[in-house]
């Protein structure tokens, strides 16, 4: 069974303020830092470093794409179909950290917005039925891609994040896991209430397997008639951004690896935890013999 994900790399300039900007107001940051990001590149990095070999489709810049596809090397994750393009910037975004480790994200699409079609036709064809397609929404394409994922027998993880009008439109009730926060599910079922999130969601989407994350009150998988809970591990926060990545990628691998989806959720959490404590995005997400061996009180 082979992993492949489809998805967005990003430059990530994090600026570090004590409040967030305000409309019309100037602030000094405290400090600038540049990582690899992107939910693509953190995803792929996440189950890479928790023992999965993971396929990375998309594309970068030739001017600035380096640093990306060093990064993808570094973990081990193969990059045969990431295509570089002349002319077109990588991806970035704009990232603002509070003193209480909260984030705002903008993006730039840059290259991961010009995924073509003949790239995706030309890269699901070296997949088989059963193999692993992971998603987020990031890159251009996303509707094609589900289409001839699930027509090719593929497993399709979607993390519909950052969600958009365009995604409400998108064939989900192809997607085999959907992986979302309360924000996203909540704009997939209007009119639900916290309280009934799951349930609407399972009425909306009753063949996929949902996992809602919770932030601090843990996460709940809905799948095959039953539903799970698991707890969050308290850490002191350092930096949130990329934590949600960290968490898809261990739940994806543990699938990968066979674990009970118990296991696999468990696993998820306490990575998600670990990248807390630290600051970036990729550079945050933790080695699995970290994330088993981390004693949380
Ligand atoms: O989920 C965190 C990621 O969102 C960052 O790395 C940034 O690039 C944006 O894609």
């Amino acid at each position: 069974m082979k992993v492949l994900n489809f998805g967005s790399l990003n430059i990530d300039y994090v600026y570090r303020v004590e409040e967030f900007v305000r409309a019309g107001e100037t602030l000094t940051a405290k400090d600038r830092r540049v990582f690899a990001g992107g939910k693509g590149l953190n995803q792929s990095l996440a189950m890479a470093r928790a023992g999965v070999t993971v396929f990375h489709a998309g594309a970068v810049g030739k001017e600035d794409g380096g640093f990306l596809l060093r990064t993808l090397d570094e973990s081990q994750v193969d990059r045969r179909h990431v295509r570089t393009l002349e002319a077109v910037a990588s991806g970035h975004a704009m990232i603002t950290v509070n003193r209480r480790g909260e984030n705002t994200i903008m993006l730039y699409g840059g290259a991961n917005q010009r995924i073509t079609e003949a790239h995706v036709r030309r890269v699901l064809a070296d997949f088989s039925p059963g193999d692993f397609l992971v998603l987020q929404n990031e890159i251009n394409q996303l509707d094609l891609l589900i289409r001839i994922g699930h027509e090719g027998g593929l497993k399709i993880v979607l993390n519909p994040s950052p969600m958009t009008a365009a995604l409400k439109e998108a064939p989900l009730d192809l997607v085999d896991y959907l992986i979302l926060n309360q924000v996203e599910a909540g704009d997939l079922c209007p009119g639900a209430t916290r309280e009934n999130l799951m349930e609407a969601l399972i009425k909306r989407y009753p063949g996929t397997a949902l996992l809602l994350t919770l932030g601090e009150g843990g996460a709940c998988l809905h799948h095959q008639g039953a539903t799970r809970f698991q707890k969050a591990f308290q850490v002191k926060t350092v930096d949130t951004t990329g934590a949600g990545d960290t968490f898809t990628g261990y739940f994806v691998a543990g699938l990968v690896q066979g674990l009970e989806e118990g296991e696999a959720l468990e696993r998820a959490a306490r990575a998600a935890a670990l990248a807390v404590t630290r600051e970036g995005a990729s550079d945050s997400i933790p080695d699995l013999d970290q994330v088993l061996g981390f004693d949380f009180k």
